[in-house]
């Protein structure tokens, strides 16, 4: 009864009148392998004798499709009295005459499995078509109790992206913001409810020095204009004058006793006196840095959505309140996880963890001999605010592997503290470097710059092919597109934790695996269906049997696998799980247009290409979303 009417209507056609056993992590109104799995757990549960809940899990998806599409690893079902081969041959003989698989075929200890492509047509296509956008996705991972709708979802906090006011968007920036971007809608996707925070870098005694800099080089219309290079030229301005300064009084060191009056009179005395104000909550001062905070939020925004990302929350360092502040610094006290050392406060892990690994996290300060606190100490009380305002299931921190030590100190201070459950709640994911990020105007400074950069070269790639040119409506809107797929996907090519280099004439090429390959199968998708231009219903009442041709099942078979491809995902974590499989998905699509022709074709049989082609799209479209970029109807 759960399953929808035209499901059991199919299963009973495809004389499956039983109603499909229910097993955990079993699907088969969103997952049509799922029926796949199920259906063969029944087979093997009385061919094996081994116990269903050991069979289901055991039935995995394989990464070609000459191993079949589903493979059984013999020594999974942990059947000890004989050898693999000889129980695959007991199997076999066993098997039974089955509507929706082969018979298995052995090689070496595992099973595989090739299903009947004519019922897997049947059963996958009208599923893509009928649920669309929501082909893949699968609400059910995020609930609270997925037997009990009533008590929700599970809460995830994903923090990515995190930029420094006044300072350079750099490459972990950018590569924090596509992955963060793609981790938080891989969750959504999965049902969890999502919080986006954005973990900007705008308190400290910089922003002392910042609001000295703005009285001697601001400019009110500069800033308004464009305030994030502003502040940026302003900052790098007053940071030389500091550093002259600097050299000067080292100078003077050698030649005046005392010089302590010109200490107190320099920059860097200011600076900390006015943060200091800061603190205190000087209204002027305040006002001055919230300023400068909004306009570049304000520009953060714009850019963001250039790349098809919004925050639910603008945090940040100076969101961090003296409060929580004390109240962690107290417990550190009170637990004698921190110790004094030279008028600072520190802790030395030696003293806590024992081994290599505590000799590994060093002695890191958290409170300065000023009594200033620091970047991880501000972490901690963050953390420990977000559980308060979000009481979240779990956290993500989207942040470069060179913070790898910062992470792992915050988070075994976390667990000292006693949180042990808060400790297993959080993750890190960590990503390798970009090496060689600069563009034809040198090294870049800001993300704005990149995107730039690349949509002019891609502007002048798509400039060569003159006719289709033309027929595009807003080329510089493609170009801008095309030019932040470009980046996107060279940065989600390789496994998170590689370094890669920026490279960009091989990022904006149309040959090999780039950004603008796979807009380019899917535009092509889209004009087919423009020119096939078929109504809906006769799509969705296609003649599926019709699918014969081997490119076509192939075809089938790879687009049956796009939910096992997101479920892995989940465990995996790598937005490259999801691109290696649309290039593969588009590859076989792009060798398959020969041989399946629209135009020209029976009606018929037009409209069964047609509804194949429909159901690529679909799963090339959210693929393509779920990385966070842009699928372009036209190029
Ligand atoms: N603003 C920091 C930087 O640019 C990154 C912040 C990472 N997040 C965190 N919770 N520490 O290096």
């Amino acid at each position: 009864a759960a399953n929808p009417s035209w499901l059991a209507d199919k299963l009973t056609s495809l004389s499956l009148a039983e109603p499909l056993p229910k097993y955990p992590n079993c699907y088969p109104e969103i997952n049509t392998v799922d029926i796949y799995r199920s259906h063969l757990t029944a087979i093997l549960t009385e061919v094996t004798g081994v116990d269903s809940s050991i069979i289901y899990p055991a039935l995995q998806w394989t990464q070609t499709l000459e191993k079949g599409d589903l493979v059984l690893p013999i020594p999974a079902l942990r059947v000890m009295r004989k050898k693999p081969d000889q129980l695959a041959a007991e199997w076999l003989e066993k098997f039974p005459e089955s509507p929706l698989v082969h018979k298995p075929t052995v090689t070496g200890t595992f099973l595989q499995f090739f299903f009947k492509v004519d019922k897997l047509a049947q059963l996958l296509i009208p599923s893509i078509l009928t649920r669309g956008k929501l082909f893949g996705q699968n609400k059910d991972m995020g609930m609270k109790d997925p037997g009990d709708p009533s008590k929700g979802q599970k809460r995830m906090i994903v923090e990515f992206s995190s930029p420094n006011i006044a300072k350079p968007f750099h490459a972990g920036h950018l590569r924090s913001t596509i992955i963060g971007g793609f981790l938080a809608n891989l969750y959504e996707g999965a049902g969890w409810d999502v919080t986006r925070i954005n973990y900007l870098g705008d308190w400290g005694k910089q922003y002392g020095l910042l609001a000295l800099g703005f009285k001697k080089y601001g400019n009110e219309e500069a800033l308004q204009a464009d305030p994030i290079n502003h502040l940026f030229k302003i900052y790098v301005s007053i940071s030389k004058d500091l550093a002259d300064e600097k050299a000067e009084m080292a100078t003077l060191k050698e030649k005046v006793e005392d010089y302590s009056h010109i200490e107190k009179d320099g920059l860097d005395e200011q600076a900390r006196r006015y943060f200091k104000a800061m603190t205190d909550g000087d209204k002027e001062a305040l006002a001055q840095w919230a300023r400068f905070r909004e306009l570049s939020i304000k520009r953060y925004k714009e850019t963001y959505a250039r790349l098809n990302i919004h925050y639910d929350v603008y945090s940040g360092e100076s969101q961090v309140t003296e409060e929580s502040m004390a109240k962690s610094a107290a417990r550190l006290e009170e637990m004698k996880i921190c110790e004094e050392s030279e008028g600072a406060v520190l802790i030395d892990f030696t003293k806590h963890v024992p081994g290599k690994i505590g000799k590994s996290l060093e002695r890191p300060l958290i409170k300065k001999r000023d009594g200033t606190a620091l970047y991880l100490t501000r972490d901690i009380s963050e953390m420990l605010q977000r559980v308060e305002k979000y009481n979240f299931d779990h956290m993500i921190y989207v942040v470069a592997s060179q913070q790898d030590l910062h992470l792992k100190q915050l988070f075994k201070i976390i667990e000292l503290m006693g949180y042990e459950d808060l400790a297993k709640k959080i993750q890190h994911i960590n990503f390798g470097m970009v090496l060689g990020m600069s563009t034809r105007r040198g090294t870049v400074k800001f993300l704005d710059d990149i995107l730039r950069d690349v949509a002019e070269k891609m502007h002048e790639v798509m400039q060569k092919n003159e006719n289709k040119y033309e027929q595009i409506e807003d080329p510089l809107a493609t170009a801008d597109i095309l030019g932040i797929s470009s980046v996107m996907v060279q940065d989600m090519s390789g496994k998170r934790i590689n370094n890669y280099h920026f490279d960009m004439d091989a990022m904006t090429s149309f040959e090999g695996d780039t950004g603008p390959y796979l807009q380019y199968a899917h535009a092509r998708l889209c004009s087919i269906t423009r020119k096939a231009a078929l109504a809906p219903e006769e799509i969705a009442t296609a003649d599926l049997s019709l699918l014969t041709e081997t490119h076509a099942l192939d075809l089938i078979r790879v687009i049956s696998q796009y939910p096992d491809v997101v479920q892995n995902t989940l465990k995996t974590l790598e937005p490259t799980t999801v691109l290696t499989y649309l290039f593969k998905m588009t590859h076989t699509l792009s060798s398959s247009y020969d041989h399946l022709r629209i135009v020209g074709s029976e009606e018929e049989l037009m409209k069964a290409r047609m509804a194949l082609y429909d159901a690529a799209r679909i799963v090339l479209n959210n693929g393509m979303r779920l990385l966070g970029l842009s699928p372009v109807e036209r190029m």
